[in-house]
């Protein structure tokens, strides 16, 4: 036997801590206080001693036995419990944070659209909708458009068959309105229109229009004037500034093109207004007498406006977006950033 007793303690303690199962504690068990253990052996000897040394180490080896003992009882209570907390845990952790799921937002089209539906609506006009293959009477000829003009070429247009294409501008919806209900009419018709356009930072073959017109008595310049400055302020904000200039239209006379002061530079000019301060936002005027013979009203006793928007232009003006593709490339990480936007 070469060590003491306080030696023994210390090292049987250190492997009782050590132990991590209670195969790996009885192991140690054994080693120290089992019947052929280091503790019991030592006891064993004190009988072999000097009888004045007796006394004291068989206390000595006593206590030892004692406080292993107590150690050897407290590890394997708390490897116990280990195990039966192991065993209660549940299989789902259910304090985990959850997953996310990927949620859709409304296509930032979508929301001018329904922006100006509810701009408009609030003023009166109701919503229609029209075909988007057209025949050229509705797409040209009631609108008073020339055999002539270039939007009636076949390099400009989609024919899907003789005098049969996809429209052109949203403008003929004016003339199934009018031709199927009398007036007063105060029609807003958002849609999506195809021209022979490459697809670049400012073009789209597909793109989409607002038409709006409102026909009725004594219906004025002032009106439409009147209308589009409601209509700028809430869709662009206060402290916006709109100009009109004298422009050409078929089916308007006079005909008008509305401007607001730059979004982006504040007027003070940048490359989005190429410089001049000022951003076209929409085409418009006052209906020609001839469309609305072309739908049997009377130009007499009624008259009216309309204007055409792109959509496409104002979220653009609106949001600063620098070219129009990203609108119909479907990109999510495009798309994500005007979840919030109104
Ligand atoms: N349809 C026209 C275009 O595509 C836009 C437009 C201009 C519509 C003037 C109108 C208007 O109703 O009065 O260019």
């Amino acid at each position: 036997m070469s060590e003491s007793p306080r030696e023994t303690h210390e090292q049987a303690l250190r492997e009782i801590e050590a132990a991590e199962t209670p195969e790996h504690l009885e192991t140690v068990r054994r080693r120290y206080v089992g019947r052929k253990g280091e503790v019991t052996a030592s006891l064993r000897a004190v009988s072999g001693l000097d009888p004045a040394e007796r006394p004291a180490a068989g206390r000595a080896w006593n206590e030892v036995r004692k406080e292993i003992e107590g150690s050897l009882d407290a590890r394997r209570a708390a490897l116990e419990a280990k195990a039966a907390g192991q065993a209660k845990r549940p299989a789902v952790d259910i304090s985990l944070p959850g997953r996310r799921p990927a949620c859709g937002v409304p296509h930032v089209l979508r929301r001018t659209i329904d922006r100006l539906v509810e701009i408009f609506t609030r003023m009166g006009f109701w919503v229609a909708d029209g075909p988007e293959v057209e025949s050229e009477r509705y797409n040209f000829e009631a609108l008073n458009i020339p055999v002539d003009h270039p939007t009636r070429d076949e390099h400009d247009s989609f024919y899907l068959g003789p005098g049969v294409l996809l429209r052109t501008q949203m403008s003929p919806v004016q003339i199934h309105v009018m031709e199927k209900t009398p007036p007063p009419v105060r029609v807003i018709s958002p849609g999506r229109c195809y021209r022979r356009d490459s697809f670049d930072a400012s073009h789209s073959p597909f793109f989409f229009q607002m038409e709006g017109f409102h026909v009725a008595e004594n219906v004025t310049l002032g009106d439409l004037k009147g209308t589009l400055r409601e209509f700028v302020l809430r869709f662009f904000g206060r402290g916006v500034e709109m100009r009109f200039r004298g422009s050409f239209f078929p089916f308007t006379e006079p005909s008008l093109e509305l401007d607001i002061s730059c979004t982006v530079c504040g007027g003070a000019g940048c490359s989005v207004c190429k410089q001049t301060g000022w951003v076209e936002v929409l085409g418009c005027g006052m209906v020609h007498p001839q469309v609305l013979r072309n739908v049997g009203y009377d130009p007499e006793s009624v008259s009216g406006y309309a204007f055409g928007m792109g959509p496409d232009r104002i979220t653009m003006l609106r949001h600063r977006i620098p070219d129009i593709r990203y609108l119909y490339e479907n990109d999510v990480r495009f798309l994500h950033q005007f979840r919030g936007a109104p």
